[in-house]
């Protein structure tokens, strides 16, 4: 007979390795709804403009430090690790700068196009950034990798495989000693790749490819709120994802990706990709594990993979999940907008005690 589903789960504070906070106004709106379930975040850099050198990720730590106290949480309950925007011009002086602050954790592939504000981002990874992947090894700071190929020919569904051909491996091959982090993991082929590949890899993995698979976009029309980059995947790959998650293996850990979008943008002829869930994270990734039978796993996934990695502490605070229901709103502000959050209007069976 299985265990009884315990009514209350307290895990190491965790810790989101890929969060987008966005700037401004928004940023304003979002920060507190990760500050409230993580102790750190990893924060991408594809801002308008991106954050391409060590002086423009101070700058915006700063924001991100404002913005937590305008919200009315103390400095000490989050702290950004910052990350850096890699173009085909990075000099490598630029990367042992930002990595002598102590403040910028990583840097981030965007392949050129592959997504939002990925314009800047790399045409040519091992033709153009050879120095700076070099300067990268050398310090240990890790590559934030999205998986995708951008070639048109390769179907939308098939693009993270064929990043792991065409991209992975040849960098890998050249870079054996270089950190890689997998970022929003979607595929079977990837979960099969990091956990066989030689050397120090690993792979985040969001709540949502963990609860659903490509039918929830299109479930009784066009669900603008449930497209995002990568794109939800069939069964098969989720329920992959889903056992290296619960797995144990240190090479998987949570990074919510979760990306606010003002409605309208969602809503739209051409809409933005990027799923809200920093509002109810740790919500829906108890929901997965429990499905999976596999709460235990869940602290070593959420707090304490992700460190290990990125060589850094494990937090010293807890959280709280119960058994509790929770409604998730049908939108919450975004500046002078408004933000679908993930499942809105649904209900989970988990919600994070308030501290
Ligand atoms: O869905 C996504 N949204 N995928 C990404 O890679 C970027 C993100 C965003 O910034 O909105
Ligand atoms: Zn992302």
């Amino acid at each position: 007979m299985s265990e009884p589903t315990p009514q209350t789960l307290t895990i190491i504070r965790p810790d989101d390795w890929h969060l987008h906070l966005r700037d401004g106004a928004a940023l304003e709106s979002v920060i507190a709804d990760t500050a409230r379930q993580f102790q750190r975040a990893v924060v991408m850099p594809n801002l308008q403009p991106p954050v391409t050198t060590g002086e423009q990720a101070l700058e915006y730590r700063e924001r991100i430090l404002d913005a937590l106290l305008k919200a009315g949480l103390p400095a000490q309950s989050f702290t950004p690790l910052m990350t850096l925007y890699l173009t085909d011009n990075t000099p490598a002086d630029e990367i042992r700068g930002a990595h002598a602050t102590g403040v910028i954790h990583a840097v981030k592939l965007y392949p050129a196009g592959a997504t939002t504000n990925s314009d800047a981002g790399v045409t040519d990874l091992l033709g153009r950034c050879t120095d700076a992947l070099e300067a990268m090894q050398d310090i240990g700071m890790p590559l934030l990798v999205h998986g995708e190929v951008t070639d048109p020919e390769v179907d939308l569904f098939d693009r993270e495989a064929v990043f792991i051909d065409r991209v992975m491996i040849p960098l890998r091959k050249r870079f054996p000693e270089l950190k890689v982090v997998f970022e929003h993991l979607t595929t079977k082929e990837g979960v099969d790749y990091v956990s066989q590949a030689e050397g120090p890899i690993a792979a985040t993995i969001t709540a949502h490819h963990l609860l659903y698979n490509r039918n929830a976009i299109f479930q009784g029309g066009l669900r603008p709120h449930w497209y995002c980059l990568p794109v939800l995947k069939r069964e098969l790959h989720r329920k992959a994802l889903v056992e290296a998650a619960t797995s144990g293996s240190p090479r998987f850990f949570l990074g919510t990706d979760s990306a606010p979008h003002a409605r309208g943008r969602k809503e739209h002829a051409c809409g933005c990709a990027g799923c809200y869930t920093a509002l109810h994270a740790m919500e829906l990734y108890a929901t997965a594990f429990e499905k999976a039978g596999r709460l235990d796993k869940l602290e070593a996934f959420a707090s304490l993979n992700g460190p290990a990695f990125y060589g850094l502490p494990v937090n010293t605070g807890t959280l709280t999940l119960e058994k509790r229901s929770f409604n998730i709103p049908e939108a919450v502000p975004l500046g002078d907008d408004e933000l679908i959050p993930l499942a809105a209007g649904e209900e989970l069976g988990w919600s994070v005690r308030r501290a």
